[in-house]
């Protein structure tokens, strides 16, 4: 434990923790919260009294008809805003064009081709985007779909994925959105879960300028179930589809088939209706689908988009979220939380390299983007690229810096930090889950001083510990689960059709508490420090140790690019480690850098961390969200065949060459 402690301190050290910006805040048009003690009295207060809390933030909704009770909380099962009816897609659009802010930018789009070098861009306005989303909603009820049917959504990055998204909000239909990167089979998997009768797709989606054929994967995934009855195709790169009268409809043609005026209002839903149903993977082979309710979804992810964010509509603010509406990130904080708060919303619908490796911060410089969130995987393949990108634009208009999805390491933050944030933005490193719905733990711009790698504090009204099983703190700086002791409004409401899935998961491990899958440790001053999932927690020599700490050090020597730690089975140790690594071209494979790495590994964390095989591979294998597959690699390291889910594998010849590679 004193060699984990002693890289701690060092970690720690006082030259390693940046103060907060509050000019950041200010040419933001103000911080939310503007001081280190009000968020520790508002936070004490909003964890003492949550109801009163959270009904003072409800206010900011627009409601049909009022709440009557708060929160009703019988473990597992939460409950808020209970008789309260509103509309998602009413306080996200309709609101703000009611007020006077029609002609507003809601959504900002930029595809990826750039024919002659230009791009392709859209702006639209709350009012366009309003007309849209009544056109789509009227006509999916056209096609039969009401209140409570659910809706799937496997389409690229356009504004048309919103649109269809706030009109199943509308209407009242979960919808269920599949990242256009998943495989057909997912689709089928997924539909038929769900019980959906309707998929709405594109005829393609540009990535890396190449299409991919979104339609004809529905058609497979439609000649293998009998559910999908419905499909709607939006146009979007001339791609060529096969059509089968009766079933599938151009977006084109239902949106024009009205004369006039559509009518479609905006359906009262129960506070506790489902918004949607997302897919995500736990630790069996088989996705579950999270469900997320109306009221407490909005009132969290409006409060956390314009606490962490500094979101304010009338201050100039450009907001570009870089993560694919596919996933949690996309859904809380591209539509719903950040349109609820009446700023623009900017997508981009391709890859970070086309057609060069500056294309995001051409992207900044374009749009002049106030506020920049990305993932820390995608922060490295930007260092790997080299800083000649970057610098090649203005990015002075950025004035916050998010991180999401996986801890940081910090080499990844202080290149963040210096490179992309001209060491002036703060960089808010939010920790939460698709289950959460919203930020979890994270900083305050402007107010929280972060240490790079921690996510730092819980949000307002988040009562987040690390503990034992049984629910005990446990002391700073050692390792425990990641728990969180009360309910809060966006937690999840179930995993659809599997009660018993969603108790076993999230309910079972700690005693009385929501379960988040993690390990987490806390430092002196009650910074979170996320370990990882608690599988990837290695238990070596009876040492406990996290494999991303492990990778962090093994990234910090200058000839790695990536490392993936997994635990293997060791005759004498129990657990030994296992470190795949790529190499930066200075990088000179072989066992005279084996033993350098793990010299240098002993030098940042401690002897007991020193990989037991290091294994060198040109790329890690990885999900199509970018995160390295580590079930995949622990079957390697063991030297067994993978038996889980690899359908949300980025490139099976990364896994190829790894075999390959057998030392
Ligand atoms: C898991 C949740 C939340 C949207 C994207 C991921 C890891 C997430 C952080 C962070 C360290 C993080 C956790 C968590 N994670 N954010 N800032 N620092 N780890 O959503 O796919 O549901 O994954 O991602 O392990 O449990 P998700």
């Amino acid at each position: 434990m004193s060699d984990q402690q002693s890289s701690f301190d060092s970690v720690l050290s006082e030259d390693r923790v940046f103060p907060p910006s509050p000019d950041a805040g200010a040419s933001l048009g103000g911080a939310w919260i503007d001081s280190m003690e009000s968020y520790r009295d508002l936070h004490a207060k909003s964890v003492a009294d949550p109801e009163g809390f959270w009904a003072a933030a409800a206010e900011d909704l627009d409601w049909f008809s009022h709440w009557d009770t708060v929160l009703e909380w019988n473990l597992p099962d939460a409950r808020w805003f209970i008789g309260g009816t509103l509309n998602a897609c009413w306080n996200c659009v309709d609101r703000h064009v009611e007020s006077g802010h029609g002609d507003e930018v809601a959504i900002v789009w930029e595809g990826e081709p750039m024919p002659g070098g230009e791009p392709d861009v859209r702006h639209l306005t709350y009012a366009e985007v309003q007309d849209k989303v009544i056109r789509f909603a009227a006509a999916l009820k056209g096609l039969g779909i009401g209140k409570g049917d659910i809706v799937t959504i496997y389409m690229g990055m356009v504004p048309e994925l919103a649109i269809a998204c706030l009109a199943c909000a509308r209407i009242g239909a979960p919808h269920s959105v599949i990242f256009g990167g998943f495989s057909s089979q997912a689709i089928v998997d997924r539909v038929e879960d769900a019980d959906s009768r309707i998929v709405i797709t594109c005829d393609g989606a540009w990535r890396r300028g190449l299409i991919v054929p979104l339609k004809d994967n529905v058609d497979e995934a439609a000649r293998n179930t009998d559910r999908i009855e419905h499909v709607v195709v939006l146009k979007r790169c001339e791609n060529e589809v096969q059509w089968i009268d009766g079933r599938d409809a151009w977006w084109h043609d239902l949106m024009e088939s009205g004369d006039g005026p559509v009518e479609c209002p905006c359906e009262p839903m129960d506070s506790e209706d489902m918004l949607f149903l997302l897919y995500t993977s736990g630790s069996t082979g088989k996705p579950k689908g999270i469900m997320h309710t109306t009221g407490g979804y909005m009132v969290y992810t409006m409060l956390t988009s314009r606490y962490t964010f500094n979101l304010r509509p009338d201050c100039d603010q450009m907001y570009w979220c870089t993560a694919d509406v596919g996933w949690i990130t996309g859904h809380s904080y591209i539509i719903y939380g950040v349109m609820a708060n009446r700023v623009p919303t900017l997508m981009y619908e391709g890859a970070p390299n086309h057609p060069e490796p500056d294309r995001f911060w051409s992207i900044v410089e374009r749009h002049k983007v106030t506020q920049f969130y990305t993932a820390p995987t995608a922060i490295r393949a930007f260092m790997k690229w080299g800083d000649e990108h970057p610098a090649k634009h203005d990015l002075s208009s950025l004035k916050l810096l998010g991180t999401v999805g996986e801890p940081i390491n910090p080499e990844a933050w202080m290149w963040y930090h210096r490179v992309i944030g001209s060491q002036r933005c703060p960089i808010v490193d939010t920790w939460w889950q698709t289950e959460t719905g919203g930020h979890m733990i994270t900083p305050l711009p402007a107010v929280t001083p972060t240490v790079p790698g921690s996510c730092t504090l819980p949000f307002l009204g988040i009562d987040a510990i690390v503990c034992d099983e049984r629910g005990n703190e446990v002391p700073p700086n050692s390792g425990g689960l990641l728990a969180i002791r009360t309910p809060w409004p966006s937690m999840l409401r179930g995993v659809y059709g599997d009660r018993q899935r969603f108790i076993d998961t999230y309910f079972s491990t700690v005693d009385g508490m929501y379960f988040a899958g993690d390990s987490a440790r806390r430092d002196d001053r009650g910074y979170f420090w996320i370990m990882g999932r608690v599988d990837d927690v290695i238990n070596v020599s009876g040492h406990r140790l996290g494999t991303m700490e492990v990778e962090s050090a093994l990234v910090s020597h200058s000839s790695v690019v990536e490392a993936a730690v997994v635990g293997m089975p060791h005759e004498i140790k129990g657990t030994g480690i296992a470190a795949f690594v790529t190499l930066d071209p200075s990088g000179e494979p072989g066992d005279e850098l084996k033993v350098a790495l793990r010299e240098h590994v002993a030098k940042e964390i401690g002897a007991i961390a020193k990989p037991d095989m290091i294994r060198f591979t040109d790329a890690l294998p990885k999900t199509r969200s970018g995160k390295i597959m580590r079930r995949l690699l622990r079957d390697i390291a063991a030297g067994a065949e993978s038996t889980g889910d690899v359908t949300t594998l980025e490139d099976f010849s990364v896994l190829a060459k790894l075999r390959d590679d057998e030392e």
